[in-house]
């Protein structure tokens, strides 16, 4: 018997449910919520992402602003177009795509974001805001992490959470999220030795490095959740995890659970910013 599977896209898809529900209720009281989406050059990926979250905001009645801009954009340009979106009332949510063109400096337009309408929560406020636990955006990767957990009944209290990676979208704002769920958390990354001796010991893994093969069948522990945060390709072109998925699977078996690649973590993550971006959308209509 092999792990069970946590299906992201049908998680996604009842959470995208409920954030119609919440759009529907703004709507009959006259605020359509709004998310601008700045992309700027032509990387490939970025496309597809962007993509995806016009159309993910069409799929639950907000509305959605993208503005495709030049690999060759001025950081002046780019802040002034984020300065007029801060000042715009029909805009709830900023999103500026990651990565930006090397001669733009990503965290000083991060910065340049309203805080809140800051819905990848990235900006310094919103990243400190989750390391003292108080109210504020939460990146939607790990933000989505937790949600996939939750919905699989695993409870982080007291267990140990470990994860692989330590970027300021995935890995850190995940170990805080798993701290603030009462886990004991190990950050692992690119100069730690031996990661098998740790993740081996883990009943939570989060594997977000970027490199295919990175926890093979040997690093787990049966019964535990392993949850792939990876985009890769594998030689074929086809798209895969950080995870051995099938020798992984098998060496957790029956009581462990994996997060597929695609189908997992990614759909979630998507779901997340819609989450925000109408949590967004609430908090501006309360005020107005
Ligand atoms: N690039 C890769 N992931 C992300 C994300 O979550 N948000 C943004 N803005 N860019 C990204």
């Amino acid at each position: 018997m092999t792990a069970q599977l946590i299906d992201g896209n049908a998680l996604a898809r009842r959470t995208r449910d409920e954030v119609a529900g919440q759009v529907r209720t703004l709507l009959a009281r006259g605020t359509i919520p709004g998310l601008a989406v700045l992309l700027v050059g032509d990387d490939p990926a970025s496309q597809v992402y962007v993509r995806h979250k016009v159309a993910d905001c069409e799929s639950v009645g907000m509305r959605s602003m993208l503005a495709r801009l030049p690999a060759t954009l001025g950081e002046a340009e780019l802040l002034a177009r984020i300065r007029a979106l801060n000042d715009d009332s029909t805009v709830h949510g900023i999103l500026v795509q990651l990565p930006l063109p090397r001669h733009l400096d990503a965290q000083r337009v991060i910065e340049t974001i309203d805080p809140a309408k800051d819905v990848d929560g990235f900006h310094v406020a919103n990243a400190g805001a989750l390391m003292v636990g108080r109210a504020g955006f939460r990146p939607c990767t790990p933000w989505g992490c937790m949600r996939m957990l939750e919905a699989i009944g695993c409870d982080p209290r007291g267990k140990h959470a470990v994860v692989v990676g330590r970027s300021n979208i995935v890995g850190k704002p995940m170990a805080m999220l798993l701290l603030q769920a009462h886990a004991t958390v190990t950050v692992c990354h690119s100069a730690t030795p031996d990661l098998g001796a740790f993740t081996r010991q883990a009943d939570i893994v989060v594997a977000a490095v970027g490199r295919r093969g990175l926890i093979a069948a040997d690093m787990v522990k049966p019964g535990a959740v392993v949850i792939d945060v990876g985009m890769n390709r594998d030689d074929a072109g086809k798209l895969c995890g950080d995870v051995d998925f099938a020798g992984v699977r098998e060496a957790l078996g029956p009581d462990g659970w994996i997060t597929p690649v695609p189908g997992g973590v990614g759909p979630m993550t998507r779901a997340m910013l819609l989450v925000n971006t109408v949590q967004a959308a609430q908090a501006a209509a309360a005020v107005a």
